[in-house]
């Protein structure tokens, strides 16, 4: 009797699951070299299933070596195979246990509405882009990307964005995120300094610090970065560049007066360092027109960063950094030695449906919807708690933060409000200097229906109340 452990009624293969036990007793040391293995014979008698199913077990134990034959005598456990310390990995992968937080209200921010994104019409520019692109599309190409993308970008960043740039200028990353990366990799040594709002997301945190670099945080109040702050920073050496969101502060909200403007380009010429501009979500402004770039009034300072994520899709992991001419060269060498060059076939998809006109009409219907939804969340919040919330910063983006007057988010109380049904983003998640923002919380609203907010802002109250918070 040789307690072969074999189960008809598992998702695996009987040849498997023999060759598996065997295998796992050889390498154990519980059968050593020279053991005799039963016959293929008895051995399917024994378990009660077809000899060629015991065959082919065995088949593959030789083949790998665990056993050989010896000619009229059968298989024997082959010399050396025992492994110290083996543990048996789990057969399958287990499936995963599923979305554990289904009818979870998420207020996650920075996600656009994923279900308007017009499918069938980018899909359908793929398609003809594969039946019509130039063969080069298909092969290695340069690492800032395709020269039709550029040129029709160049134009549209003009038109909405005032970025002054010839298409040269210009390379092609995958999402915003990939041009910190490069920008870090490009910049930053260990002894750099790098002057930063605070707050300020705790990925770009992340990416700058990795490279060793000192962050020296700059609070941002309802003008967007404080420049008095800025040049009294103490930062030993000039920094490499001040890095700032200016068209809406992320997580603040808040949009960089022009004088502020005026004064970052003063500051980093009197230092000789760069700005590196992220214009993550600056399409979406739904009360004024969209804020001018501060690149167009100094293109040989500003690094701009821009995304796809927020006014189309984050899935397709497209976006592009502006550069000044003295550093174009540096940042092509960079991409290419990190991914080659981001898809052509994607970026081709997307020059024409830029060129098409698709974009803007998209962003134009997008806008409403947002718009709508930011103004449920604000009168939600308003009529649940009164005077007691304070909504931070301008009316854009696809996020608020709201400032609860009696509300220390700690994560005691984020653990209540969720276990209440409701996920939101406390603003301390994102600060470099601790303490000053425990009273508020980012509440994104581009992926969540106008009913779904009503909930989430109810849930809030209930999750507050029970919390002694509210009410
Ligand atoms: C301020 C800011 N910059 C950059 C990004 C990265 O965007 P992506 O890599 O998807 O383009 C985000 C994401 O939400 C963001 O909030």
């Amino acid at each position: 009797m040789l307690w072969i452990d074999i189960d008809r009624d598992k998702p695996i293969p009987l040849t498997r699951q023999i060759y598996c036990e065997f295998r796992d007793k050889i390498l154990r040391g519980e059968w050593t070299a020279g053991f005799k293995l039963p016959s293929t014979r008895k051995m399917a008698q024994e378990l009660r299933i077809s000899r060629n199913v015991v065959i082919e077990a065995y088949d593959q134990l030789f083949v790998e070596g665990y056993i050989e034959s010896r000619q009229g005598s059968g298989y024997f456990v082959a010399p050396g195979i025992y492994l110290e310390q083996f543990a048996r990995g789990t057969d399958l992968p287990q499936p995963s246990p599923g979305d554990q937080s289904e009818g979870l209200i998420d207020f996650r921010s920075g996600v656009p509405d994923l279900e308007h994104f017009p499918r069938s019409l980018w899909g359908k520019t793929v398609q003809r882009v594969c039946q019509d692109a130039p063969l080069s599309a298909f092969g290695y190409n340069r690492p800032e990307g395709r020269a039709e993308l550029r040129d029709v970008l160049s134009r549209y960043l003009y038109r909405t964005r005032g970025v002054q740039c010839a298409p040269e200028r210009i390379v092609m990353t995958s999402g915003a995120t990939q041009a910190l990366m490069l920008i870090a990799k490009v910049l930053l040594a260990p002894e750099s300094r790098v002057l930063i709002e605070d707050p300020i997301t705790q990925d770009i945190q992340t990416i700058f610090a990795s490279t060793g670099a000192r962050l020296c945080p700059v609070p941002v109040d309802a003008c967007g970065m404080a420049m008095d702050k800025l040049s009294a920073t103490p930062v030993n050496a000039a920094p490499s560049f001040v890095f700032v969101t200016p068209s809406h502060q992320f997580p603040l909200g808040t949009t960089l007066t022009i004088q502020r403007r005026i004064q970052l380009i003063q500051y980093a010429r009197s230092v000789d360092c760069y700005i590196v501009e992220d214009d993550y979500d600056s399409e979406f402004r739904y009360e004024s027109p969209p804020i001018s770039s501060i690149q167009g009034l100094a293109p040989e300072r500003v690094i701009y960063i821009g995304s796809f994520s927020k006014i189309l899709s984050p899935g397709l992991r497209l976006g592009y950094l502006v550069l000044p001419e003295a550093l174009v060269e540096r940042y092509q060498k960079a991409k290419w030695l990190t991914d080659l060059h981001t898809s052509s076939i994607d970026q081709l998809a997307l020059a024409r449906f830029i060129e098409e006109g698709h974009l803007e009409k998209y962003v134009t219907r997008m806008k409403k919807l947002y718009k709508k939804r930011r103004q449920c969340l604000t009168d939600a919040l308003r009529d649940t708690f009164g005077d007691q919330v304070a909504i931070w910063g301008e009316a854009a983006g696809l996020h608020i933060v709201a400032a609860f007057s009696h509300v220390r988010f700690t994560p005691d109380v984020v653990a209540a409000l969720e276990a209440a049904g409701v996920r939101v983003y406390p603003v301390e998640e994102h600060t470099i200097a601790k303490g000053r923002h425990a009273d508020k919380i980012v509440l994104g609203y581009g992926n969540v229906g106008e009913e779904k907010i009503a909930e989430g802002v109810a849930r809030l109250e209930k999750g507050l109340a029970l919390h002694g918070m509210h009410g």
